[in-house]
């Protein structure tokens, strides 16, 4: 018989500024023992843990776990075990314990990797995730331009994009480009090509926020917290011929 857990929380912190954390991801933080926070590598400093730290009462500890951006399956399953593991541990002192992640927890974060490997190491945990606002809200927010309006598709890409942008634009005249830091220069090409309004947002609602069209000047200068809007103009639709469906059935 094992020990019962206390919950485990994944929260998503929102974009940078901290008062874009949500009312209930605030309450929670009041309350944990101890907040995981990931950073990409030794190096540098978790921005989650940044955005979190105004929230977080004296007492909580400060748990870092490093999170390799490589694509090799072994390595990543094995720092999401070890931070199972780290969550499971404070859980099993009888405190809550927090995973912090940028934007919303569900969207490429790896809380959800996290979240199956806690569920996986200890099926009776109660875990909770906490939603937070989007990178792409908050940088559609920036640049006062919507992501999507009335029934337009919004699509999100978060790689490179293909060489043309037709097959996506087919889908939907909205575009996320999500990750694009590394791809500027062949989204530049693409958006070009295509005729599309693109704007590219970096760091977006921290002090240093920027905002750019010119998509290529940036390629020097990249920051992983880069997002790219893209939309095109829907294709008017052609008018269908009189008496062949076109107009509204009258009653
Ligand atoms: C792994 S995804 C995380 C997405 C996050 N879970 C969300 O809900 O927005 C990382 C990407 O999110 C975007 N991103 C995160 N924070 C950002 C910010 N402050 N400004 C612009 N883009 C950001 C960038 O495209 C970055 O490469």
């Amino acid at each position: 018989m094992t020990d019962s857990l206390a919950t485990i929380y994944g929260i998503g912190v929102g974009p940078g500024d901290p008062l874009l954390l949500t009312l209930r991801g605030a309450a929670v933080l009041r309350e944990v023992g101890a907040v995981l926070a990931p950073r990409s590598a030794e190096d540098r400093d978790s921005l989650a843990l940044a955005i979190a730290r105004p929230h977080l009462p004296a007492d909580c500890a400060v748990l870092e776990a490093v999170f390799p951006m490589t694509e090799q399956r072994a390595v990543l399953e094995q720092a999401w075990e070890d931070a199972a593991r780290e969550l499971i541990a404070v859980a099993a002192a009888g405190r809550p314990a927090a995973f912090l992640t940028l934007g919303d927890a569900m969207l490429y974060s790896t809380w959800s990797y996290l979240l199956a490997a806690v569920l996986r190491l200890r099926p009776d945990a109660t875990v909770v995730t906490v939603p937070g606002i989007t990178a792409m809200s908050a940088c559609a927010a920036a640049v006062g331009q919507p992501l999507a309006e009335g029934r337009a598709p919004l699509l999100i890409w978060p790689d490179e994009p293909p060489a043309s942008l037709d097959a996506l634009t087919a889908l939907a005249p909205n575009i996320v480009f999500m990750k694009a830091a590394r791809h500027l220069d062949a989204l530049a090409d693409a958006v070009e090509t295509l005729g599309a309004d693109a704007v590219a947002v970096r760091r977006c609602s921290l002090p240093d926020q920027a905002v750019t069209r010119d998509l290529r000047a940036w390629e020097a200068g990249r920051s992983y917290f880069t997002t790219v809007l893209v939309h095109v103009d829907p294709t008017p639709p052609t008018p269908s011929p009189a008496g062949r469906g076109g107009e509204k059935e009258s009653k």
